[in-house]
């Protein structure tokens, strides 16, 4: 067996959680009603339609308000320091609230659990929480919430095999678009990055499982798919897929948009490129994570790739793609980072003119190598340096966006604008939000449009007259 092969739950063990699902349904005295808070990424959020699909096959129905739900389950993301914070601090506000509603039950769950010791510490500085788990225990959720009901004790499930759970119920928060995880975990341990150690390595879905899932998910009229994993192009299936093969089968099932997430720039091939460039449902957008644009600090991430190889990509990918939205992550304040070095960051995100971009002030995690590395960067120059980018990138996304005046581009439209009542907004084919005149009956459409003008980080349009 080699290191990618896929491995999967056993049948038995799924049928027994599903069993576990009907046994919860039946019970008159469980809860009635749950609410899932989120935090961290679109694999969480995912995650959390999971969570929601198990809850639901238990017979409990959603909530839309945490404090009126008889359970609360906390999806927890550990990325940087804030995010585990926030959650934690949610938690505790909980607390106040089960004083008043003594029967309300609390879980925790999600990436934060699955770091060492995490699990224990919460549930001893947390008495009120009820059972905690981590993600490589998620399609356990059925059984491990059947015995704190009836057992009447505390549960805590963190350890788990690194295995692939199919037939995992799925409420999915949104009609017209979807997620679609096709690969697990992550094998590239960039050295600020826990991501690695709390989803377990990679392992990648059979391309059979995830067709079947798209196509189900086109015949229930779904317009977009985004397509998950830490890693995407380093998908392999079975019988040694790649992603831009997969690419091109989903490409061929006529749903209309597809999207993917995330993609690492070393592993972004030619074959992807040509992929994009040829696939006609695949979106001109590509989110590539760049995180600095210094070669020492790129090293010393381990990110294993340099500036020009960077550049060379994001020039292929506009060759093959003209007028590819292009986003980035990009962290400031690495260990050691000088001033110089955060220069080249500058001027890179000068030099690409990125549509958008996810600024982070690096934030040491334990457990992982840069955690460890000399000349940890004084906070308040992190601040003042993630300032100057932010500045940088509003003025180029600015400069960028104007390209869009005056196409035309189609729109899922998502929901009414937050701004003006007889608006709507949703994103373009680029990843750009549009807003324009519309109601409540273009939700969930793809309306086409001509852009008019932009307003910070979104564009305005008109409607054309034909839609297709
Ligand atoms: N797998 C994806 C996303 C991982 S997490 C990828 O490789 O691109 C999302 C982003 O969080 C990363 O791209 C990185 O910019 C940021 N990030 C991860 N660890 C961090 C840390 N310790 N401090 C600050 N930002 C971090
Ligand atoms: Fe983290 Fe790097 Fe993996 Fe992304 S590729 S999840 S940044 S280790
Ligand atoms: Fe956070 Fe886990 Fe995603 S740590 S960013 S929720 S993979």
């Amino acid at each position: 067996m080699t290191a990618r092969t896929p491995v999967h739950v056993p049948e038995d063990e799924m049928r027994a959680q599903h069993l576990c699902e009907a046994r919860v349904a039946a019970m008159s005295d469980r809860p009635q009603t749950y609410h899932v808070v989120t935090y961290g990424c679109q694999m969480n959020a995912h995650d959390s339609e999971k969570l929601a699909g198990m809850l639901e096959a238990m017979g409990l129905t959603a909530a839309p308000r945490r404090e009126e739900a008889d359970f609360v389950i906390f999806n927890t993301c550990c990325v940087r320091d804030n995010a585990e914070r926030r959650a934690l601090g949610n938690v505790t506000w909980l607390k106040e609230i089960r004083k008043l509603r003594p029967e309300m039950m609390i879980a925790v769950c999600g990436c934060m659990i699955q770091e060492p010791g995490m699990a224990e510490r919460i549930l001893k500085q947390y008495p009120f929480v009820d059972l905690a788990f981590g993600t490589a225990n998620l399609h356990r959720f059925p059984s491990l919430l059947e015995r704190v009901l009836t057992e009447h004790v505390r549960v805590v499930s963190v350890e788990g095999d690194d295995l692939i759970a199919e037939r995992v119920p799925v409420r999915r928060l949104r009609r017209e678009a979807a997620y679609l995880t096709i690969m697990y975990g992550c094998d590239n341990f960039c050295s600020y990055c826990i991501v690695p150690y709390v989803r377990g390595r990679e392992r990648s879905r059979r391309m059979d499982d995830i067709l079947r899932e798209a196509e189900a998910l086109r015949d229930t009229g779904v317009q977009e798919i985004m397509l998950l994993g830490q890693n995407v192009n380093s998908y392999r299936g079975e019988d040694g897929a790649d992603f831009p093969s997969l690419l091109r089968e989903i490409d061929r099932l006529g749903i209309r948009r597809i999207r993917f997430m995330t993609s690492h720039p070393k592993d972004l091939s030619d074959g992807l490129i040509a992929a994009m460039a040829e696939c006609g449902h695949v979106l001109p957008q590509f989110h590539l994570p760049v995180q600095a644009g210094n070669d020492e600090i790129l090293r010393r991430m381990n990110r294993r790739y340099t500036r020009a190889q960077y550049l060379d990509r994001v020039r292929r990918l506009r060759e093959a793609v003209p007028g590819i939205g292009l986003t980035t992550d990009i962290i400031v304040g690495f260990p050691g980072e000088t001033e110089e070095q955060f220069q080249d960051t500058l001027s890179l995100v000068d030099e690409v003119g990125y549509d958008s971009a996810f600024t982070f002030i690096y934030s040491p995690r334990t457990g992982t190598a840069a955690a460890k590395m000399p000349d940890q960067v004084p906070a308040e120059v992190s601040a003042e340096r993630i300032q100057r980018l932010i500045a940088l990138q509003e003025k180029r996304q600015r400069e960028a966006m104007a390209r869009f005046v005056g196409q035309t581009e189609e729109v899922l439209v998502e929901g009414l604008s937050r701004r003006s009542g007889d608006a709507v907004s949703g994103k373009g084919g680029h990843g750009i939000s549009i807003t324009f005149p519309g109601n409540g009956a273009d939700v969930g459409r793809v309306i086409p449009v001509r852009v008019t003008g932009q307003k910070n980080n979104t564009l305005t349009a008109e409607r054309l007259e034909a839609e297709k």
